[in-house]
C-alpha cells in the first residue's frame, strides 16, 4: 500500500478488547514504544460486552482444582483441543487474574473471598464476576484506564489493513488507513492482532459491530495458517424480542447457573433429558437443543425461567436492563430466548505465546486458534485466554527482539473480493448456523459468490466486508470439509461424531489465487 505518513515502533497491537489491552501495557511497562491501532473508540471491542465472567481455580473453592478445569475445557472443546494449550492457560489463569486486580479490577466478592457463579460445562463453581453480570466491561474498564495513564501510543480510528513484509516473508509493520482515511505505514518489528472474532458474518450475534473478523484475514493474506473456523459457537440465549439484525443482548449462561431453567413454548423443560447436566450442559449442546425445540414447536423462540431467582435485579443488573427495556420483568416473565453467533473457537494458529508461523507476526484471544477451545469453547474461558496469552506473548516478543528485520517498502494495496455484507449475513445464517448440509453450504458458497466483486479497500467499510468475504469462504470450506458433527459444527448429513477420519483440525490457508482452501488433512495440534 503506499504510505502517505509513516511512525515507528517496537510492537504494533492490532485491538483494544482484554488480549491486546494486557499485552500495550506489559510492553510499554518494559520499556517497548508500544502502538495500539483500534478501529472504533478504543472501549468498542468485544470484551465489554462480555458477561458471566473469568474462568479460573484460586485454590479456595472445596473440590475445585486446576486438573479439573482443564478436564471440563477438554470435555467440552470435542476432542480438538490441544492439550499443552489447556494446561498452560489454564495454569496461567490465577497470576494473570491477580495482575488484573492489581491493575484495578473489582470483581464481586462474598465474605471474604471473590464470589463464583457456574456456567454451562463447568463442574464446579468457579466462574469470577464483576458487577454482577458486568464483568467485561469493568475489565475494559481497567485497562482502558491504565492504558490512558501508560507509555503507549493509541491510534483509535485506525484500520489495519495489511502486514508489511520483507522479501523473506517476514513481518515488517503494518498498513494503516488513518481516521480521515489517509493510507500510512506503521513501522515495527512485531505486529501482534488481538482483533477478536467474526460474528458479523451472521445477521444475529452477541458481538459488537468491530467483530468483522479482520485480524484473521490479515494473516491469511500474510501467509499465515488458521484453523478450527469452522467451530462458530452460537450461545444459546440472546433476548429475543422478534426478528432483529446486527447485535442482540446476552442473556448470560450465569443466569441457568444460579437456577433458571430453558422451557418449550408448552411449558416444558426440556433439557433433563438431553444431557446429564440439564440446563448446564456445555453450550454447543444447549444450543443445538434448543434449536431442534424450536423445530419441534414451530417456534422462533423458547423461554428462559428465571423467576425463581431472588434479587434478580441486583445479580443480573446488565441482563434486567435489556429485559426492562423490551418490556419483561424476570422476576414475573420467562425470558424470550434464542440462539444467535457469539464466538470464533478457532482463528490464526498461534502457541500459547502468541506466535504465529509467521515470523513478527503474533495473535492472542479471540482472533487465535491456541488450542485451548477445540471444537467447543468452555464458558468464560475467553477472558481467561486474553489475560493469559496477552501476558505470555509480550515475552515472546521480547525474547524475538534479535531476529527482527528492518523495513521494506510498502507494496501497493491489492485489489480484494469484496462481496455484499447483507448477502453474506443472509447466506451464512441461512446455510452455515446451526445445522448445515452439503446443499447448503454449496448454495452459500454460490450466493456469495455471485455478490462478490474485485475492488481496493478504501475505507472501514472495505477492509471489513473484504474480511467478511473471506471469512465466510473459509468458514464454508472448512466446514464443508469436515463431514461429521463435533462440538459447535452441526451437520445434519453427518450426524454422528466421526474419531475414526476427522479427528484432526483443519488448517486454511490461501492458494496462489487468494482464495482460502482447507490444506490437506494435517493434523494441527489435536491432543
Ligand atoms: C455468558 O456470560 O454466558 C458468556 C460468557 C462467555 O461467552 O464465556
Amino acid at each position: 500500500m503506499s504510505s502517505g505518513w509513516e511512525a515507528g515502533a517496537d510492537l504494533v497491537v492490532v485491538g483494544s478488547g482484554v488480549a491486546g489491552l494486557t499485552a500495550a501495557l506489559d510492553a510499554a511497562e518494559a520499556g517497548l514504544r508500544t502502538v495500539v491501532v483500534t478501529k472504533d473508540d478504543v472501549v468498542e471491542g468485544a470484551t465489554r460486552w462480555a458477561q458471566g465472567g473469568v474462568a479460573v481455580v484460586l485454590g479456595d473453592v472445596p473440590g475445585d482444582t486446576l486438573d479439573a478445569h482443564v478436564a471440563d475445557t477438554l470435555a467440552a472443546g470435542g476432542g480438538l483441543n490441544d492439550l499443552p494449550a489447556v494446561d498452560a492457560i489454564v495454569r496461567g489463569g490465577p497470576g494473570a487474574v491477580r495482575r488484573l486486580r492489581e491493575r484495578g479490577a473489582l470483581f464481586d466478592v462474598r465474605g471474604t473471598r471473590l464470589d463464583r457463579t457456574r456456567e454451562g460445562g463447568h463442574s464446579a463453581y468457579r466462574v469470577v464476576h464483576a458487577g454482577g453480570d458486568a464483568t467485561g466491561a469493568e475489565i475494559e474498564r481497567t485497562l482502558v484506564a491504565a492504558a490512558r495513564s501508560a507509555q503507549l501510543t493509541v491510534l483509535d480510528g485506525h484500520v489495519a489493513v495489511d502486514a508489511l513484509r520483507d522479501v523473506t516473508g517476514r513481518v515488517t509493520g503494518l498498513a494503516v488507513l488513518s481516521a480521515d482515511g489517509e493510507p500510512g505505514a506503521l513501522r515495527a518489528p512485531a505486529v501482534l492482532l488481538a482483533t477478536g472474532g467474526y460474528g458479523l458474518l451472521y445477521a444475529s450475534t452477541t458481538n459488537p459491530a468491530t467483530a468483522t473478523g479482520d485480524g484473521i484475514a490479515l494473516a491469511l493474506r500474510a501467509g499465515a495458517t488458521a484453523s478450527d473456523l469452522e467451530f462458530v459457537q452460537f450461545h444459546p440465549t440472546v433476548l429475543h424480542t422478534g426478528p432483529a439484525a446486527g447485535q442482540r443482548p446476552l442473556v448470560t449462561e450465569a443466569v441457568r447457573g444460579e437456577g433458571a431453567v430453558l422451557r418449550d413454548r408448552n411449558g416444558t423443560a426440556f433439557m433433563a433429558g438431553v444431557h446429564p447436566r440439564a440446563d448446564l450442559a456445555p453450550r454447543d449442546v444447549v444450543a443445538a437443543a434448543i434449536t431442534r425445540r424450536l423445530a419441534e414447536t414451530g417456534s422462533d423462540h423458547v423461554h428462559l425461567d428465571a423467576t425463581g431467582i431472588d434479587g434478580f435485579a441486583a445479580r443480573f443488573p446488565t441482563v434486567y436492563a435489556s429485559c426492562r427495556a423490551a418490556g419483561i420483568d424476570p422476576a414475573t416473565d420467562p425470558i424470550p430466548v434464542t440462539p444467535a453467533a457469539h464466538y470464533a473457537c478457532g482463528g490464526v494458529v498461534a502457541d500459547v505465546d502468541g506466535r504465529t508461523g509467521v515470523p513478527g507476526l503474533y495473535a492472542a484471544g479471540e482472533v487465535a486458534r491456541t488450542g485451548l477451545h477445540g471444537a467447543n469453547r468452555l464458558a468464560s474461558n475467553s477472558l481467561l485466554e486474553g489475560l493469559v496469552v496477552g501476558e505470555r506473548v509480550v515475552r515472546a516478543v521480547l525474547a524475538d527482539r534479535a531476529l527482527a528485520a528492518v523495513s521494506a517498502p510498502a507494496e501497493p494495496a491489492p485489489a480484494l473480493p469484496i462481496a455484499d455484507r447483507a448477502v453474506v449475513q443472509r447466506a451464512m445464517t441461512t446455510c452455515a448456523g446451526i445445522g448445515r448440509d452439503a446443499t447448503g453450504l454449496a448454495a452459500a458458497s454460490d450466493a456469495i459468490e455471485s455478490a462478490t466483486v474485485t475492488a481496493v479497500p478504501t475505507g472501514r467499510a472495505g477492509v471489513e466486508d473484504a474480511a467478511l468475504t473471506l471469512l465466510a469462504q473459509a468458514v464454508l470450506a472448512a466446514a464443508g470439509t469436515r463431514r461429521e458433527t463435533r462440538g459447535c459444527h452441526v451437520r445434519t448429513d453427518f450426524p454422528e461424531r466421526d474419531d475414526v477420519h476427522q479427528r484432526a483440525s483443519l488448517p486454511v490457508r490461501l492458494d496462489a489465487a487468494g482464495r482460502p482452501v482447507v490444506v490437506a488433512d494435517a493434523l494441527v495440534g489435536a491432543a
